[in-house]
């Protein structure tokens, strides 16, 4: 049984398997979070694994104190700093652009980062405890409503969390409510447990997004990271072609997906790849970013921004993508790949995704 109350020894064992790379649920005034080091990216990718979610959301990271926000945000600007002072610790999240010690795939490959510091002594102590930001979505599987008790967690997660901290009901029970500070208007993201007028009393209008921030079809968020050089996804047979035998097939019907791939390694065009294991030495590649070198899905999964980023940055005329597996976290990273290569991937997600 992994479902424990609360006590000193509880919270200290809790704290040390976060550091570790486990998973820990436990209570904030909202819901219960699924929470892991958000400074370790291997850890963070066990969170979606868990949540068996088909695609990677940006995640809230909790903080304990107030000073861990210069760490993780490049800037805090008044308007921040305002809603901070008056509603931290608080039902509360706010996004704003982030440092490069935030792991991109907490983010999900956003320059932004979501935080908040929860008004629950226990998640207060886990966070100080640890000594690390935690990273914490609601504490439920993929399409199944957020957790308002340890039994809920119990009941949706069972084993799959390394510890449940049983810390009663969440006296709010409903998420936060989300602000995003980047631009020149607040906008409102997600209404939450506080309430609009409450936030518009200390920064004046704030916008309401017409965005969900829990798009129901793919795409929707678009706030999505995208890399701005053009990404194709290899197909079977062209795939082994081009990486393990180094050599593209000469006969390729014109026009198709496929052949396009090839006439760019074929053409002078800069093109790079986006490998799932090692490939063959010696590839025509100007640039090979490897996801896991020995094919390992959560290690993929927490290189993929990364990776994304930096083809990106290389100046490519194209990136080519190699498939991975479409089991458990392979299936998020192929709906990100889709997404990046503008291809049509709802037939991916089957369940709704209001209450993920
Ligand atoms: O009350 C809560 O907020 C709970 C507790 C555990 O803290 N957490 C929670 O997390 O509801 P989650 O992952 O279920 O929802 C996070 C929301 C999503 O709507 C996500 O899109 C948004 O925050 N979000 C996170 N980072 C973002 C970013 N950089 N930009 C825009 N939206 C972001
Ligand atoms: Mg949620």
């Amino acid at each position: 049984m992994n479902m424990v109350g609360v006590t000193q020894e509880t919270i200290k064992e809790a704290a040390a398997l976060i550091r570790k790379g486990g998973l820990v649920a436990f209570p904030t005034e909202t819901v219960y979070g699924l929470g892991a080091d958000a400074l370790n990216p291997l850890a963070v990718v066990r969170i979606f694994e868990v949540k068996n979610r088909p695609r990677f959301d940006p995640l809230i990271v909790h903080l304990a104190d107030f000073s861990s926000t210069e760490k993780l945000c490049s800037s805090v600007d008044e308007r921040a700093r305002k809603l901070m002072e008056k509603f931290w610790p608080g039902p509360l999240t706010l996004v704003l652009p982030k440092t490069e010690v935030v792991p991109d795939i907490v983010t999900a490959g956003l320059p932004t980062v979501a935080i908040r510091m929860p008004a629950h002594p226990v998640a207060l102590r886990l966070i100080e405890e640890a000594g690390t930001p935690i990273a914490a979505p609601s504490a439920n599987p993929f399409g199944y409503l957020s957790p308002t008790t340890a039994e809920h967690v119990r009941e949706q997660l069972g084993e799959r969390v390394d510890l449940i901290l049983d810390g009663g009901k969440c006296p709010i029970g409903v998420e936060s409510t989300v602000i995003e500070l980047t631009g020149k208007e607040p906008l409102l993201l997600r209404p939450g447990g506080l309430s609009i007028e409450e936030i518009k009393k200390v920064i004046g209008k704030v916008k309401i997004s017409t965005i969900s921030p829990r798009p129901r079809s793919p795409g929707q968020l678009t706030h999505h990271y995208s890399p701005r050089t053009p990404i194709r996804i290899l197909k079977g047979k062209e795939f082994e072609l081009i990486t393990h035998a180094g050599a593209a097939p000469s006969n390729h019907e014109n026009g198709d997906e496929n052949g396009e791939s090839i006439f760019y390694l074929k053409t002078k065009k800069r093109v790079g790849l986006l490998s799932f294991k090692s490939p063959k030495k010696n590839l025509p590649y100007e640039v090979v970013e490897i996801l896991s070198p020995r094919g390992d899905l959560r290690e993929a999964a927490a290189n993929l921004f990364s990776c994304l980023h930096k083809l990106d940055r290389a100046g490519l005329d194209i990136i080519l993508a190699e498939p991975v597996p479409e089991v458990g976290l392979g299936r998020a990273i192929m709906d990100r790949l889709c997404k990046a290569a503008g291809r049509d991937c709802s037939h991916r997600l089957k369940t709704g995704a209001s209450t993920d």
